[in-house]
Formats: structure tokens, sequence, C-alpha cells
């Protein structure tokens, strides 16, 4: 939420922090600004709108420099505007910051600071930290930064400049996520490390309480007390190919395509078709304290929790331990019944979801074994739990989540089978046959893929819909609120995700002929009781696609459109049935124009609560 860029070096800053920027721009697209230095004051440009709208302010009104900041906004207090895009100044224009982040009670701050005559020119929580550190400002930059610290409570991370301590950059974490990209004396900070990959792939993490001086010649890392750190540093696998469009035309799209590779990278040295089993000893987590685990929670947020409903299923299937996957905004304030028997689970593709890390570190009190299943290794949620699982998804750009979900479900299908086979709950036989059904997906996912123009066409009928309902049950009911979750989030369609079966029970009054049904329909154990759900609809005129086997010929009679799908193993449908109603969801926002990559108001990474 909120991305930073910043850089040291001998080029022009400028195209460095805008190419950056635009790396960033899915964790936030309301409004950008840079603030660079060459031998005068700082100059600081900025824009309400994506960061193309600040190009051509620059376009207008250029600035050089070879350092500088950078930030794209996605707004908590103070609305979109110019006057509230980062990167803030103290009075004077002397000190310069950008901010991920929430600065709790600010408002305490920023009345005391007013009182002692700072001038605010903004309605956000950032600012007081540009008069903070003006208030402490004497003749070191990190001195003063370190003495505005403690004044500061709430998640930032933070990157200052100031004309009055020329040629550093100041880093602060506490919360957020922030980076250190080392480059060949030329030094980089940002938010994550996709705008990082075309320079280096060395980089340093900082860590809460943290702070890195970067200058020309070197970077120094200290806690908030001044004590000097000595800092790991990591080599990023990535490619900066994995960041771009590849041909195709939103990251979305190329993603959806992406995910027969994701799931043969996530299944990759995790199954041995000798043994018939599946290899998890990576994850970290003792085998004993593995086989005396009675229950498990997971907990995630919107598409992540999504794929972990998918993932109760498969591990109360398999695994016979009952699973509750709970929100994480919800659960991080409840009552946590937990002990050392229970498998704390946190899904997120980031890492670095506020809600889910937040719920985390307040149930560690209990004690519980935690692993999470996460996409970006060196992520928070990644870095403090005891095990880790991860999913070999690569970098996702489009802002909902597509290729990770399919990684997610791959991820947790495995641990299903891995706890499976240590508590000896799943047969040898069974566990094989699941093995090779799993091998199998990628291949049945291509083929989906390689016949898209018919369901290109169907879904171009309902670009003017409404509404629509997304049905399913048991494996398949996550697959009704994911499908129903990627129409909303990409073309604005009001969509609702239903278990059929509740259908009955209140939301088929909604039914009309305005109301269009999606009805995910495999040849499952409880395939007759979605048909009948089907029946009560086209009962009240109301139309039906059907997501069915290719071998389904029955079904055709019963609705009114049907696309299809691979036959598979009933419970591994979910690998299937997801695929199609992504591209239903792609191709009605496309359609109608919608900005598919940047959803208004949504960001990738939601570090705030
Ligand atoms: C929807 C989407 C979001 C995320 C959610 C959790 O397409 O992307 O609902 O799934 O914000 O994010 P992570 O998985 O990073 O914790």
């Amino acid at each position: 939420m909120c991305g930073i860029i910043g850089y040291i070096g001998k080029k022009n800053v400028v195209p460095i922090l805008i190419e950056g920027l635009k790396k960033l721009e899915y964790r936030g697209y309301d409004s950008a600004g840079i603030a660079v230095v060459d031998d005068g004051p700082i100059l600081r440009r900025r824009a309400k709108g994506k960061i193309s709208v600040l190009e051509d302010v620059l376009k207008q009104d250029e600035v050089k420099g070879n350092y500088g900041i950078g930030h794209t906004r996605w707004a908590t207090h103070g609305r979109p505007s110019e006057e509230n895009a980062h990167p803030h100044q103290d009075c004077t224009g002397d000190i310069v910051i950008v901010h991920n982040g929430i600065i709790e009670k600010y408002m305490d701050l920023k009345t005391q600071l007013s009182f002692e005559g700072h001038k605010f020119q903004t309605e956000t929580d950032t600012e007081v930290i540009a008069h903070l550190i003006e208030k402490y400002f004497q003749e070191n930059l990190e001195e003063a930064v370190r003495q505005a610290m403690e004044h500061l409570e709430g998640e930032f991370a933070v990157a200052v400049i100031s004309s009055r301590d020329r040629d550093k950059i100041v880093l602060v974490k506490q919360g957020p996520p922030v980076i250190v990209g080392l480059g060949e004396n030329e030094y980089f900070i940002s938010s994550d490390v996709n705008p990082l990959l075309l320079y280096t792939k060395d980089v340093v993490f900082l860590n809460d309480g943290e702070m890195a001086v970067i200058e020309r010649e070197g970077v120094t890392y200290s806690d908030f007390s001044g004590k000097l750190l000595k800092k790991k540093i990591d080599h990023i696998n990535w490619n900066p190919l994995m960041i771009e469009k590849s041909g195709f035309k939103h990251f979305m799209l190329k993603e959806i395509f992406e995910q027969p590779r994701v799931i043969r990278d996530t299944l990759k040295g995790r199954i041995s078709m000798d043994k018939g089993k599946v290899l998890l000893g990576e994850i970290g987590l003792p085998p004993e304290r593995i086989k005396s685990i009675r229950r498990v929670v997971i907990l995630a947020c919107g598409t992540s929790f999504n794929a972990s409903l998918v993932g109760k299923y498969f591990i109360e299937e398999i695994a016979g331990i009952p699973v509750d996957v709970e929100y994480a905004s919800e659960y991080r304030y409840r009552n946590f019944i937990l002990d050392k028997n229970s498998l704390v689970v946190a899904v997120s593709q980031s890492g670095e979801t506020a809600d889910t890390l937040a719920a985390l570190r307040a149930l560690k009190v209990k004690k519980p074994l935690t692993l999470a299943v996460c996409n970006v290794e060196s992520s928070s949620i990644a870095r403090e739990t005891a095990g880790l699982l991860m999913t070999h998804a690569g970098p996702e750009i489009g802002v909902a989540a597509t290729k990770t979900f399919s990684a997610q479900m791959t991820a947790l299908m495995l641990l299903a089978l891995y706890l499976g086979q240590i508590n000896e709950s799943m047969d040898k036989d069974t566990g094989l046959s699941y093995i090779k059904e799993l091998q199998r997906i990628p291949t049945k996912i291509e083929s989906i893929l390689s016949q898209t123009e018919g369901l290109e066409k169907l879904a171009k009928k309902f670009i003017s819909a409404s509404h629509f309902l997304y049905l399913g049950r048991w494996a398949n009911y996550p697959i009704a609120l994911e499908g129903a979750l990627k129409l909303k989030e990409i073309s604005y369609i009001h969509a609702e995700g239903y278990p059929s079966g509740e259908m009955k029970h209140g939301p088929i009054a909604l039914i009309d002929d305005n109301m269009p049904t999606m009805a995910i329909a495999p040849k499952d154990r409880i395939y007759e009781k979605i048909m009948s759900n089907i029946s009560e609809i086209k009962a009240r005129s109301g139309y039906v696609i059907a997501v069915a086997y290719e071998d389904d010929k029955e079904i055709e009679a019963k609705v009114d459109a049907v696309i299809r799908i691979p036959a598979i193993l009933p419970l591994l449908s979910p690998f299937l049935t997801t695929v199609p109603l992504q591209l239903f969801a792609y191709y009605i926002a496309a359609a109608r124009g919608a900005d598919v990559d940047q959803p208004r108001n949504l960001a990738k990474s939601v570090t705030v609560e």
C-alpha cells in the first residue's frame, strides 16, 4: 500500500524514479510525486492520478539531479489530490519525505507542532513526520530522524532527504516493507524488489526498528537507538522479464496464462512418484510436532482467504484434521482458542498484509505451531512463522490475484497430502492418485487456455450486467466466492458468491431475468444437488451459465450456456473451475474498458489495517 522508491548515484535520478514508480504502481495509484536534488534546493513535482500524469507534469516542468525519492499513493488520510501527494516537506522545504503506512494519533502531534509554529499544508498524517524532523534538526539528518522516531506511533516506512545535510537518504522501517538495493557505486531504496531487478539482485531487507543511511560511499545500518548493525545481503533470483507483459494486453491476462507454469513450479521437487509421497521437509517443521496436530486454523484475507477455504476441503478430506479458515481482520480481535497441538497457517501472497501479520503476532501468546504459505520469501509473514511453504508463482503485478491463487491451492494441497502422510490418515494408493492427478493439472489448464474464444464471446454478452450470482458447492463453494470477487474488483459489476444449497434460504428472491447465475457444476458427489439448484433458478426465469466437465452431455439442455473444462478428480476440480471464471471476469472488464491491472480504489499489498 503506497510505494516508495529512491536512488543515489551518478545517473539522472528522474527516469530511475519514474520507472521504479511504474513497477510499484500496483501498490496504489491515486497520486504520485518525486523530489530530486541537484546543486540547489530540493525540487518536488507531484500530480493527482497515475504515474503517467506525473510524467506529463515532468515534461512541462523538467527537473534533474542524481539523488532523490519518489512515491505512489493509496490514500488513507486526506483525499487524493496534488496537495496531499507525497513527497511532503517541512515549513522550509529543506526536509522532504515519502512515507508508506499510517501514523497513529497524528492529530495530537499536528496540534502540538502547529502550536509550536509549524505550518501544515496538507490533510495527511505523513506531514507531521517532516515537521517533527524539522523540529529536531541541527546538523545531522539521521540524528533528527532518530529523535523524531521516538515520538511516532503506528506503521511506517519513511525515506527522508534534506538540502541542509546533502547527498544522503535516510530510511526507517517500523511496519511496511522497505529494501535497500546495492548497485555499483549507486544505491536504491524500494518498497519491493521489482523496481530493483533491472539494476541489481543484491538487496538488504530492513527489519522493524531499523534505519539505513544511504550515501554515495556506502550504506550504514543501525537501530533506532543508534546502535550500528551488520546486515545480511540477500540475492534475488527473480529476473526482469518476469515483470514485463510479454505481449499480453494486461498483466492479469499474462498471469492467468502463466498458471500451468506456476503449478509446475510449486510442485517441483516436492513430489516423489517412486515413493508415492510428498516431500515437504523444506518447510522446517519437525515431523513429530506435525504428527501431534489436532486442529488447523488458516488466516488470510481476500483471494488468499478463498484459496484457504479450498485448502480446508483438501486438508479435512485427505488428512482428517478439522480446519477453520478465518478472516485475519476478524480473528485478530477474537479470543484465540489454540494450544500447542494447533497449527496456524498464514496464507498471503505478499507476506505483508497488515491484518494477517497482526493476527499472527497476536495469537503467538498461545504458542501454536505456525506456518506461512507465501509468495515472497523475505516478507514479514514468511519470516515470522516457524515454517515456510513457498508458492513459486513469481511476481504478480495485476492487482487482482490469479496465478498466486492457483499457487496457493497447489501449496495447500501439498500440505494436505503431507499432513495425511505423517498422521497416516491417507492410504498410499489414495495419495498416489492425488499426486498423479496434481501433475496432470497444468496440461488440463493448458487445454482450457487453448480455446478461449467462446468464453470471450460469452463474456461480452454481459458487459452491461449490473449483478451476477456465482454458485458452487463443496470444494467449489470457495471458487464461487473467488469468481464473484474477480468480477467485482475488475469490472465493478456487483457479484455474490454463494453456496448453492443456501440459495433457497434467501438469495433465490433475487432471481429474475436480470440476475444471471454462474453455476459451478463438476461431476462430483453432489452433482445432482447442484442440478436441482440450477432447476430452481431456471424455474424463476434466471439465465444460467454452467461450468461443467467436457463429458457432461446432459447439462446442455438444462442451462443457457456451458463453459467446458476437462474431467478431473472432483476434489481437485477447483484448479480447473477457477480458470474460466478468471477469464470471464477479465473479458467482461476489458470489454467495459476498465483498468484491469489497476482497478479503482484497490492496492495489491494492503499494509494498513
Ligand atoms: C484480490 C486480491 C486481494 C488479496 C488480499 C490479500 O484479487 O488480490 O484480495 O488477496 O489483499 O493479500 P495477500 O495475499 O498479499 O495477503
